[in-house]
């Protein structure tokens, strides 16, 4: 396929950058638990007698202050698989004020939530979930038969591999190849962008030529877009060794880490490359994640997939692939571009604004079930109104999945909140009154300024 959309074997994905399904060999039950007894030191105690009981391994203790209780204290364990894992658990429940279940194995058993990352730190548990590694390359693809370039994807999928959160994110010396190929890159797209991306597209990618780096003769370093995006929005990259699930790649975004390539497509065809490379990621991804409305509609996906069923996590992919992969706008009257896997592509970049695709209003309900081929371009495109009013439909839609607590990303601590508890409601009902108030003070102050403004103008 000439100039491609950015994506591998159709088998395989069903999402959009690094996202695929599959088996998960993570086996690990967490369980979330507040004792009855409120001696801290005491009721974990007992909660280890019987674990030891029921013969259960636990990989790892954590204890903090309980949010949902005031003065009592819970405990998050993981758990070895075990088949007397339920018995511990019904044990535990008539000890407990509350316990909660989290699963990988969420298929085995439907009273689970699954598994999600509560912590920013805790994208490190599943970074290295990777459903293939990065230097594994299928036999069609134009580096296949390169032992150099072969050597190369090696070495950026073991820098990925070693990442922790919280490190510099790896500085790479491209090689002159590279960076030649980037260039190619660079300079066809962007001779595109003041015609066929969006207005906030445009209204970035200067910023980046001037703080990051982006230019013709240098592929700019994932740090310092990393930083530059953390100023702007709070987002930031992370480098990421081969392709994760749509679970884990969609939890990312709830706390603004988008997972991305550090890799350049092959020499031979630098307008082609059949996976998310960093001409895709850099060109096609970034400049958004420095918009506000932007950021704020990716982050509302990411919310809205964690400890979402297995067939709600689909649709928020085919939403996140039709949006920030391939989504269109219309600004004054025009469509535009914004999505990662047209802006990164010369041929469809071009094809997607042609009146050759059929074209539709975004509508999660309807987006979220819509098929897709990964290997041609598009032949339907949903057109968002604005990215406001995309992510209200995004809200909307996440009302629908079904969880019995509502989550909430505390920005002071990189967490999740969960909301399940009166207290909880009650302390957030508290932070929406102070920025209500903050607010009423601005609004007060905005308007004595203007009529300030207006009579000195008058005079
Ligand atoms: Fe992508």
């Amino acid at each position: 396929m000439e100039n491609g959309a950015v994506h591998t074997e159709p088998t395989l994905m069903d999402g959009g950058n690094y996202i695929k399904e599959g088996a998960d060999d993570a086996k690990s039950t967490w369980l979330i638990f507040s004792p009855s007894c409120d001696d801290e030191a005491g009721s974990l105690a007992d909660a280890l007698v019987l674990f030891k009981k029921h013969k259960i391994n636990l990989k790892h203790i954590e204890s903090r202050s309980s949010l949902r209780f005031p003065n009592r204290y819970e405990f998050m364990v993981e758990c070895s698989p075990s088949s007397t894992l339920g018995a511990a658990i019904e044990n535990l429940k008539e000890t407990s004020l509350y316990l909660n279940v989290i699963s990988r194995n969420h298929k085995d058993n439907r009273d689970t939530v699954p598994w999600f990352p509560r912590r920013i730190r805790d994208l490190d548990k599943f970074a290295n979930h990777i459903l293939s590694y990065g230097s594994e390359l299928d036999s069609d693809h134009p580096g296949f038969t390169d032992p150099v370039y072969r050597e190369r994807r090696k070495y950026f999928a073991d820098l990925a591999f070693n990442y922790k959160h919280g490190e510099p994110l790896p500085r790479v010396d491209y090689t002159k190849e590279e960076t030649e190929t980037w260039g190619k890159v660079f300079k066809q797209l962007t001779q595109l962008y003041p015609t066929h991306a969006c207005k906030e597209f445009n209204h970035v990618f200067p910023l980046l030529i001037q703080n990051c780096g982006y230019r013709e003769d240098n592929i700019p370093q994932l740090e310092d877009i990393s930083n530059f995006l953390k100023d702007s929005t709070g987002f930031t990259l992370r480098p990421v060794a081969g392709l994760l699930a749509s679970r884990d790649f969609l939890a990312g975004l709830a706390f603004r880490v988008f997972h991305s390539t550090q890799y350049i497509r092959h020499s031979s065809v630098p307008l082609y490359t059949p996976e998310p490379d960093i001409c895709h990621e850099l060109l096609g991804h970034v400049p958004l994640f420095a918009d506000q409305a932007f950021a704020q509609f990716s982050q509302e996906i990411g919310l809205a997939s964690l400890g979402a069923p297995d067939e709600y996590i689909e649709k928020l992919a085919t939403c996140y692939w039709f949006t920030v992969e391939f989504g269109l706008c219309r600004q004054e009257g025009q469509l535009k571009a914004y999505g990662a896997g047209l802006l990164s592509s010369f041929g469809e970049l071009q094809y997607c604004l042609s009146d050759q695709p059929e074209l539709k209003p975004f509508e999660p309900d309807v987006t979220g079930l819509q098929k897709y081929p990964i290997t041609n371009y598009q032949p339907l495109y949903f057109v968002a109104e604005s990215f406001e009013d995309s992510t209200e439909k995004m809200r909307k839609f996440a009302k629908k999945v079904p969880r019995d607590f509502g989550v909430r990303y505390n920005a002071y601590t990189e967490s999740i909140d969960l909301l399940d508890s009166k207290q909880q409601l009650e302390e957030l009902a508290q932070t929406i009154k102070c920025e209500v108030e903050i607010l009423e003070d601005a609004l007060r102050k905005i308007k004595f300024a203007s009529k300030n403004y207006d009579s000195f103008v008058v005079q």
